[in-house]
């Protein structure tokens, strides 16, 4: 699938990721590319006709349901607003951050791809590009309970790869370790770009890849994982906050 002439919405398009993949599709011709922004008073984009910026809380149903009618017309969804409370399961003071992990990372996703079923991100020129995280595999137990709401989208990528086959839509899952952005900022160095995620996202589309490891840090971490699961999660289970 090509990314020129695609027309395209971004959620999270202020953040690290966001802007770079702005950037990235307005490099490789989309046609139109609505940046989805929770806030979108003083934020600033590049001058491009082909940007328009849409007002998404993707917490929000009433703001999902108007941001997908603005952006009816679109082909591909990139699903990349995320939060983290990084905190643990009983260590956190109160479930509040979990459910709003939940909320930003699983349901927010669900429901923006569910009311696009107009659009042509349901046919067969349709594609959706979730951006998970490598914790979604593995949990880190000091971000625990932003670890499992990257397992739910992760489980729900592949549900709506499945669910969306016969439509001919395109699901891909994207898995970086650490990112050089502010959600990175307190993570270890080095960090993936955040360049590199955008473009390896998009090629993944571009080659017909599923499930996306951007920078080599990634695809280091995936490939222990893949050797000895157990391993990497005994070394991830090593960083608990204290109760
Ligand atoms: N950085 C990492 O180390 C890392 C690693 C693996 C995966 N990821 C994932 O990558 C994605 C992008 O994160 P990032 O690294 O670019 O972090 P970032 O720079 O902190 O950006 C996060 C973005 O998500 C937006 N957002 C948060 N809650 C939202 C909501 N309710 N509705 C709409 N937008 C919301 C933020 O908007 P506001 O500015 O309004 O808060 C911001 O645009 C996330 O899904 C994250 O989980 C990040």
């Amino acid at each position: 699938m090509k990314i020129a002439g695609a027309k395209v919405l971004l959620t999270g398009a202020n953040g690290g990721i966001g802007r770079a993949f702005a950037d990235e599709l307005l490099r490789r011709g989309a046609g139109k590319v609505y940046l989805g922004v929770r806030n979108a008073s003083g934020q600033t984009f590049p001058d491009d006709p082909r940007l328009e910026v849409v007002q998404l809380d993707v917490a929000d149903a009433a703001s999902i349901s108007a941001a997908a009618a603005k952006a009816s017309d679109v082909n591909i969804l990139i699903n990349n607003a995320g939060f983290a409370a990084f905190t643990g399961g009983i260590a956190a003071p109160s479930i509040d951050a979990a459910r709003r992990e939940m909320d930003v990372n699983y349901f927010g996703p669900l429901q923006l791809t569910r009311a696009l079923k107009e659009s042509p991100v349901f046919s067969s020129a349709g594609a959706i590009i979730n951006i998970i995280s490598f914790l979604g595999l593995a949990t880190l137990p000091a971000a625990g309970t932003y670890s499992a709401s990257k397992s739910a989208a992760l489980a729900l990528t592949r549900t709506l790869r499945a669910e969306l086959k016969a439509k001919g839509t395109r699901v891909v899952a994207v898995l970086p370790v650490q990112v050089d952005t502010p959600m990175g900022a307190g993570l270890p160095e080095p960090r993936v770009k955040p360049a590199e995620v955008a473009a390896e996202a998009l090629d993944a589309l571009e080659t017909g890849l599923e499930e996306v490891f951007p920078g080599h840090l990634s695809k280091e971490a995936a490939a222990g994982f893949k050797a000895d699961p157990a391993a990497v999660q005994a070394r991830l289970s090593q960083f608990v906050r204290p109760i």
